[in-house]
């Protein structure tokens, strides 16, 4: 196939305080010198300045506290900064949270991202920078679910089944529809589950790692055999950036590392790695383990097929995951400040101390 490349001068990331966008955006800048990063993040509960220390000094990079459904200031920013590719991360994420609350997802997820593609099109179609792209950060969970085998590939139909992933569907939708109405060159990847530094512990490793630290219990929905497909965030990191400079406009593909696992496999294995690494006998931390209510429509098992990527574009993961968890669990031992932050709320105080400025 043809291959267009593209050298992005100065990208607007959206919700790079986050997991993934802060692990894309210390990864990326250092690799690409001569980029300019804008980060623009509201900053709500998942959003962490102090997973940016790496670059917050960095000349090149410019953080502005911000929400993506204002328009005025989104405008703005791509005017004054001639962004020329928009890396769109910010979302609301946990699939928990939009069941007990799905009108923010609705908010951020669909109508943040209509008024970021509205006016990326205007700043677009005035011809202000001589390429442009604009990427959607999406996720497997728009396919639904699927039964004990086969894969998700991206012409799978869309088939979401909680308010995260409709909200996120309906956004991929939207993004598509901007390409074919108006031509703007969009790109689309769909990955699994990411895990690395700088998770936010209300999902499942993080949660893990964290309550067992603090000797609490680790809750396993229903009887543990849902399935997911995890990939480490640096891979994930690493797959976006070939994305954006080498696919064609208009382009989805699929990011997954074939590593597939029950969830209470996954439990048992960070419980057992985490009894050596604190002293604790074998099999003590498997009795933190305590099975509780199922969560609502639950989707049974992703998997994901990333060929295409792997073919069209020549990315393949560098983790395995045998180093990649090893590497994740002893990151949050030595970064137990960090947790801290997190679960004390002091994290959020961050932003007054760097940039002044209620919080
Ligand atoms: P996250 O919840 O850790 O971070 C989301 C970030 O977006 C936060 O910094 C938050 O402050 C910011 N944000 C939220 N609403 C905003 C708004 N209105 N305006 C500006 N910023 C806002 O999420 P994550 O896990 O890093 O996921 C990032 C993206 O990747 C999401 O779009 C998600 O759907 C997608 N994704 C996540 C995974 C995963 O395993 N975590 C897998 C595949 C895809
Ligand atoms: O597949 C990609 C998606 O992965 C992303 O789009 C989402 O943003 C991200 O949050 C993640 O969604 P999941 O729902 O798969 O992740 P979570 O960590 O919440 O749950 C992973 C599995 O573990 C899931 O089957 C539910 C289960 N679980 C989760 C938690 C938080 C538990 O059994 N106990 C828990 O306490």
């Amino acid at each position: 196939m043809t291959i267009t490349p593209f050298t992005p001068t100065a990208l607007l990331v959206t919700g790079g305080a986050g997991f993934i966008g802060s692990n894309f955006i210390n990864r990326f800048m250092p690799r690409n010198l001569g980029c300019r990063v804008v980060n623009l993040d509201a900053l709500t509960y998942a959003g962490n300045l102090k997973n940016l220390t790496a670059v917050e000094q960095n000349p090149n990079y410019r953080f502005i506290r911000g929400d993506i459904g204002d328009a005025p200031l989104v405008a703005s920013i791509l005017a004054t900064e001639k962004i020329d590719a928009v890396v769109h991360f910010a979302a609301e994420s946990h699939v928990d949270r939009s069941i007990t609350g799905p009108e923010i997802f609705v908010r951020t997820n669909v109508l943040g991202t209509q008024t970021l593609l509205e006016e990326s099109r205007r700043h677009w179609q005035a011809g202000a920078v001589p390429q442009f792209r604009f990427y959607q950060i999406s996720t497997d969970e728009v396919y639904g679910s699927l039964g004990d085998t086969g894969f998700f590939t991206e012409t799978t139909p869309l088939a979401p089944n909680s308010p995260y992933s409709a909200s996120k569907a309906g956004a991929d939708l939207l993004v598509r529809a901007y390409h074919e109405t108006f031509g703007l060159p969009t790109l689309i990847s769909r990955c699994s589950n990411n895990y690395g530094p700088f998770h936010f512990p209300e999902k499942l490793i993080p949660l893990l790692i964290a309550n067992i630290i603090a000797q609490k219990p680790l809750p396993v929905y229903g009887d543990g055999s849902n399935v997911r497909d995890w990939l480490h965030v640096q891979d994930h990191g690493a797959a976006i950036e070939c994305i954006l400079k080498n696919a064609q406009p208009g382009s989805v593909y699929n990011i997954g590392g074939n590593n597939e696992w029950q969830n209470i496999a996954i439990v048992n294995l960070v419980c057992d790695l985490l009894d050596s690494r604190l002293g604790r006998a074998p099999g003590t931390n498997r009795g933190l383990i305590a099975f509780v209510k199922d969560r609502l429509g639950h989707d049974r098992r992703y998997a994901i097929d990333a060929s295409r990527l792997k073919i069209d574009l020549g990315w393949s993961p560098a983790y395995t995951f045998e180093t990649g968890i090893a590497e994740t669990i002893d990151w949050y031992l030595t970064n137990q400040s960090w947790v801290d932050a997190v679960t004390s709320g002091s994290y959020r105080e961050y932003y007054l101390q760097q940039y002044g400025g209620a919080q």
